[in-house]
């Protein structure tokens, strides 16, 4: 199904209202999958790729569905690693991660949690919502931690809706650091506003979100995916709102992607007033 323009614009301010809105998006129906062959469809990484399931009624069924299938590393959006743009981010002292708690939702695989572990994060929370996922994850962070020993560190994957999760541990807000790739993108446009209100709802006032903007690209129909396209521009307008300023905005050089995602990713730091 192809949701129009307005029919987007007409849910986006519908979903203000927060219960009407987590009711509607368990029940979104599926929009037309992306026809042009892209990274999140196709090997970011020299991987193989395979036929889409058939899509189910409702949208966020999908992933399950493509995670219970098989979905090897490589394979898909699955890089089979951390963008080297987020690695970059973390060295180069950008952002300062030291002590922090970090919830990277929508995690998949987990790739980024060692990441952040190993840049002084104390504490790095994986959220997913596909079962499936989560027992990927937690078998790869098993691997992570029987190469590099018991020091590391406090580094797990919870099963949960970002949408409705709450951290068991601190609360809501409490939060230092969110990370977010190819998850904004990941998400049907009608749930966007929600997308940028439970952020807020996550991170702590003074905490920080550092968003990996992807697949940018201008021409594409905002409405085909996933990936849905996306922009600094459109993620400004959903954040700002939300209490979210940005400190930092640098389109990613190439060599700093995944190749094919080369040139169309913007790297953005925002901080929670
Ligand atoms: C496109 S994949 C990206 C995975 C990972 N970020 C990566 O780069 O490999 C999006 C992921 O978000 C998960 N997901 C989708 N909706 C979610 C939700 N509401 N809460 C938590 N995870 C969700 C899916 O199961 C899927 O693994």
């Amino acid at each position: 199904m192809l949701l129009s323009r307005s029919f987007v614009c007409a849910t986006l301010s519908l979903h203000r209202s927060q219960p009407l809105v987590q009711n509607l998006q368990s029940k979104l129906l599926t929009p037309r999958m992306a026809t042009v062959v892209d990274s999140l469809a196709s090997p970011p990484a020299g991987g193989t790729s395979k036929a889409d399931p058939p899509e189910p009624e409702v949208y966020s069924d999908r992933w399950e569905l493509l995670w219970g299938a098989g979905l090897a590393r490589g394979e898909r959006w699955d890089a089979a690693a951390a963008s080297p743009a987020i690695v970059d981010l973390l060295q180069s002292g950008k952002v300062d991660v030291k002590g922090a708690r970090v919830l990277v939702p929508g995690c998949g695989r987990g790739y980024d949690l060692p990441l952040f572990l190993s840049s002084g994060a104390t504490e790095v929370v994986g959220l997913e919502l596909a079962p499936t996922a989560v027992g990927e994850a937690r078998a790869y962070l098993q691997e992570v931690k029987a190469a590099e020993g018991a020091a590391a560190g406090d580094m797990r994957v919870e099963e949960g809706d970002f949408f409705q999760w709450t951290d068991p541990r601190g609360g809501d807000g409490s939060w230092d650091v969110g990370f977010d790739y190819t998850f904004g993108c990941a998400m049907h446009p009608s749930t966007r506003q929600q997308w940028a209100h439970h952020w807020a709802r996550h991170v702590r006032s003074g905490g920080v979100l550092v968003t990996l903007v992807f697949p940018i690209n201008a021409e594409a129909d905002p409405n085909v995916g996933p990936p849905f396209p996306v922009s600094p521009e459109l993620y400004s307008e959903m954040l700002v709102p939300q209490g979210f300023e940005v400190t930092y905005s640098e389109p990613v050089p190439g060599e700093l992607s995944h190749p094919s995602r080369a040139g169309r990713e913007v790297m953005m730091v925002w901080r929670k007033k």
